[in-house]
């Protein structure tokens, strides 16, 4: 890696206009003590002592990307709670547009909560994780056309179109197709934990290594394999790039022509909590490309920028700024 290249890169960072379509989840912390167990059933009771919220989903990635310096739009789905309420408040408070956010009567919010607790003499840790998903195929005519028409509405002033499916029902044919028309001549990139074969044109798709593999049908086992999977999922795909993100093992960039291009992960000792690090790598991608940046500069910029968000409990973000002393500091110590 070329520090003095990649400052001149960081530095080239701009604010580029990214909306995002996709499954917008909230995630939601209630942390408590443990003193007795109940006698209604033989487990713990927590008495609740903090509650917060988080951005999770394509919602991280809008938070990232608003982190990043980027000007972030949402279109999406709430349902008319609680949870709803919050992750529209959540995602405003840090500057993101949530015009083209649906509140759906026939959904409810996705809400991933980890209930923490502790007794007197143990570390917190989690007792219980309760999601609240909606059913498969949910979402209405109706809905379905209003986020149609914010597509409509909204792509034209978009630099760069950022789908994040986590399969929950927003990401669908009708929603995938309406993208593919009116960002044909634009950057549209794709974190896609379903079929990406979805996707024909897409300038990037960002799958993880277990989401290429259930793609392919086999397991990315030696080099030989990544290269055939490279190959095999762009052109099944009918996308223009592909970066695949391999944990620990560093991403892989393969371009229609051939190009191919990898990073090693930049930080594999001070890791801590990879939540969310590949909507940090998808929003540094939006980011980057929304600047100017080519292809392999953005995957190393998304590199760095996860590297940073690993150090950090659950979905995190970080900014140019801290790339930029990350990278100093990588130095000083000679890890890079
Ligand atoms: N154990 C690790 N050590 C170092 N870097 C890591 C590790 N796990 C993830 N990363 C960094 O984060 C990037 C994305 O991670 P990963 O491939 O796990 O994405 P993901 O599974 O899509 O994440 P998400 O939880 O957001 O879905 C990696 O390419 C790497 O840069
Ligand atoms: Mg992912």
């Amino acid at each position: 890696m070329n520090i003095k290249q990649t400052l001149e890169d960081i530095s080239r960072l701009s604010n580029p206009r990214v909306l995002v379509i996709g499954d917008l989840i909230l995630d939601e912390y209630i942390e408590g003590e443990i003193q007795r167990i109940s006698r209604e059933a033989p487990v713990p009771i927590v008495e609740e002592q903090r509650r917060h919220y988080l951005p999770g989903g394509a919602a991280n990635t809008l938070a990232n990307l608003a982190s990043l310096g980027a000007r972030a739009s949402a279109i999406g789905v709430v349902g008319n709670d609680e949870s709803g309420r919050q992750l529209i408040q959540l995602l405003n408070k840090s500057g993101i547009n949530t015009d083209g956010v649906m509140i759906a009567k026939e959904v409810p919010t996705t809400t991933k909560t980890r209930i923490s607790a502790q007794s007197r003499q143990s570390v917190m840790q989690q007792v219980l994780r309760l999601d609240r998903l909606p059913k498969p195929n949910s979402l209405s005519h109706t809905t379905l056309n209003s986020l149609e028409s914010a597509l409509a509405e909204q792509i034209a002033q978009a630099d760069v179109v950022l789908v994040s499916d986590y399969g929950n029902g927003v990401v669908v044919p009708q929603t995938i197709q309406a993208v593919q028309k009116l960002a044909a001549d634009k950057i549209w990139v794709v974190d896609s934990q379903e079929d990406l074969r979805l996707f024909k044109g897409a300038s990037l798709l960002t799958p993880n290594k277990p989401e290429a593999e259930q793609n392919l049908g086999y397991r990315i086992e030696t080099a030989e394999d990544l290269q055939r999977a490279g190959a095999t999922l762009l052109s099944e795909s009918g996308a223009k790039a592909l970066l695949i993100t391999r944990g620990d093992e560093g991403m892989s960039l393969f371009e229609t022509g051939g190009a191919y291009h990898e990073v090693p992960a930049l930080n594999r000792t001070e890791v801590f909590d990879v939540t969310g690090a590949g909507d940090t790598v998808v929003a540094t991608l939006a980011v980057a490309l929304g600047s100017g940046c080519s292809l392999p500069t953005s995957m190393e910029l998304a590199n760095l920028a996860a590297s940073i968000v690993v150090r950090r409990l659950g979905c995190a973000t970080t900014h140019p700024d801290e790339m930029r002393e990350t990278l100093l500091e990588m130095q000083k110590k000679e890890l890079i």
